[in-house]
């Protein structure tokens, strides 16, 4: 954490004037290609690479980013460096603009089994004026699959890549990313933040908890803590599916879904196809088929984990595969892959032929074995808070991915740890999206956080603590926004009258 407010008094002048940006990036020009190693603690740096990017263009990606950037102006930095004894090779590329740099260090997190985004996680934050990083962890960039690095050559547990996956590549990306920017301007970043969502969500939560000194501030999107329980909880529609012998199709899914909704849309006052708190929905698939579909349980009752929202999509986890007239399951690639390298340690697993009884075991196996090393849900954030730290978490209510209830969960931990001797909502806050989706993103119908990360900034640094988060849907039918607030957990927006497309007929109760 670096708290040297002096520092901003010098960084003000290059930020605010037109001659002083033009003198900055005069400036920056050489250091660029001469920038030194920095010091990692716990690493050896291998090489250090600057090459300048003018007029870049970073493309769209699906899921990541919605719109292409154009006309970046920036230096590259590329570090490699390795762990003694792991044999690894991480990349950390930092992005630092050539103009109009705001003063802000922004390391980012990774989706799926990448750890990092690259250029679709840089672009955005080096278009607003941070510097920035992205890492690989050592570990493949594919989001989609661990296939490369989940296992060594003899079939054993890569344990190296899963701690640079899990956490370590956290800690190495912040204190290059800090010192590659220090180096460039001249000045320490004045104040360092992580943004990241899903997986980025988790590393979000690992720097808190286990690197609480590196960032001011930290923002958590749909984070993917719980990783070792609710990734094996993923698989349960599945197994379902597979013991009871029914594959709904997609169709008859989004029937429940859409039931769902209808029954509970106007509880909160306003018919917009969103469920507000799907905790008050008392929707009952069972009446609709008799058969069990809410998270799963164990053999004696007892439940092993949450499952969806009602109001979620059903069809990322009980997903099937309908070829010849015959439907068979169709396992989400996160805890197929989970399961097959992590847990049956052998890539050619059959996750579909899973029963009720091997689940079990696997729940006991994934907790016992990586609980430790991936769970990120430690609700002791004492020393994230003793330095000064403040947390923002985000979750779409209608995550078909990542199961809300398991961010209430940590929160509620973390009040119960820590909410004696102070106020949680002091340095971490958790707001619920109702109607979107993972990350805002697949079957989203409800306002998104339009720039959550700007209310971060204003807590860390004008120490205004968000009280509500402004959210915005765009695509709407007729093409009108709709405005709404959020609310910090434990409160929800509720509808006070006036227009339902305003804000303003919104308050948190
Ligand atoms: C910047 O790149 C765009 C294409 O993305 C091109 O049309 C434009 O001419 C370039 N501008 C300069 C100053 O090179
Ligand atoms: C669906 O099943 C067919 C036949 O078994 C198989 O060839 C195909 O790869 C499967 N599709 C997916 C997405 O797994
Ligand atoms: C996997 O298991 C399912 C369910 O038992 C079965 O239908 C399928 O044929 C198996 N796939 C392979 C490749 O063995």
């Amino acid at each position: 954490m670096i708290l040297i407010s002096s520092l901003f008094l010098l960084a003000v002048p290059f930020l605010s004037t037109e001659s002083a940006a033009s003198e900055l990036e005069s400036y920056s020009y050489s250091p660029c290609t001469r920038l030194s190693t920095p010091k990692v603690p716990g690493a050896e740096v291998l090489s250090i690479t600057g090459v300048e990017k003018r007029n870049y263009t970073v493309t769209a990606v699906p899921q990541l980013l919605p719109t292409p950037i154009f006309g970046l102006n920036f230096c590259e930095v590329d570090v490699v460096l390795t762990h003694p004894k792991a044999g690894d090779r991480v990349l950390v590329k930092v992005w630092l603009p050539l103009q109009h740099w705001n003063g802000r260090f922004q390391a980012t997190g990774g989706s799926g089994y990448a750890a990092g985004n690259f250029d679709a996680s840089l672009g955005p934050a080096v278009q607003l004026g941070y510097s920035s990083a992205s890492t690989d962890a050592g570990v493949s960039v594919n989001p989609l699959s661990p296939a490369k690095w989940a296992l060594r050559q003899d079939g054993t547990v890569n344990w190296d890549a899963l701690t640079n996956f899990a956490h370590r590549s956290i800690h190495d990306m912040g204190i290059v990313g800090q010192d590659i920017t220090a180096q460039f301007y001249g000045i320490k970043p004045q104040f360092s933040y992580w943004n990241g969502c899903s997986t980025g969500g988790r590393q979000a939560m690992a720097a808190a908890q286990r690197y609480p000194e590196i960032f001011d501030g930290i923002l958590a999107g749909a984070p993917a803590i719980n990783w070792a329980t609710y990734v094996v909880a993923e698989q349960w529609p599945q197994v379902v599916m597979e013991e009871e012998g029914t594959f709904p199709s997609p169709c008859e899914l989004k029937f429940f879904t859409t039931m769902a909704i209808e029954q509970c849309d106007e509880l909160d006052g306003v018919m917009d196809g969103v469920i507000t708190d799907p905790d008050i929905c008392n929707f009952d698939p069972y009446r609709l088929v008799g058969n069990r579909f809410n998270g799963p349980f164990s053999s004696s009752g007892e439940s092993l984990w949450y499952g969806l929202n009602v109001g979620a999509a059903l069809d990322s986890l009980a997903n099937t595969n309908a070829t010849n007239g015959r439907r068979t399951g169709l396992p989400l690639f996160v805890n197929d892959n989970w399961i097959k390298y992590w847990l049956a340690k052998n890539p050619n697993y059959n996750t579909s032929s899973i029963s009720y009884e091997t689940l079990y075991g696997l729940f006991d196996q994934s907790k016992r074995e990586y609980d430790a090393i991936i769970g990120t849900d430690n609700p002791d954030l004492s020393e994230f808070h003793n330095v000064g730290g403040k947390l923002i978490v985000w979750h779409g209510l209608a995550d078909q991915l990542i199961f809300p209830k398991g961010s209430i969960d940590y929160w509620e931990r973390v009040e119960r740890l820590m909410g004696g001797s102070f106020k949680v909502d002091e340095f971490f806050r958790l707001f619920l999206a109702p109607g979107v989706d993972h990350c805002a993103g697949g079957t989203t119908i409800g306002a998104v956080p339009n720039d959550i990360l700007k209310s971060l900034v204003n807590w860390v640094e004008e120490k205004k603590a968000p009280d509500t988060v402004p959210a915005t849907l765009s695509n709407t039918p007729n093409g009108n926004k709709i405005e709404r607030i959020l609310c910090p957990y434990p409160r929800t927006s509720r509808y006070i009258g006036g227009d339902t497309t305003s804000a303003a007929s919104f308050k948190c109760v």
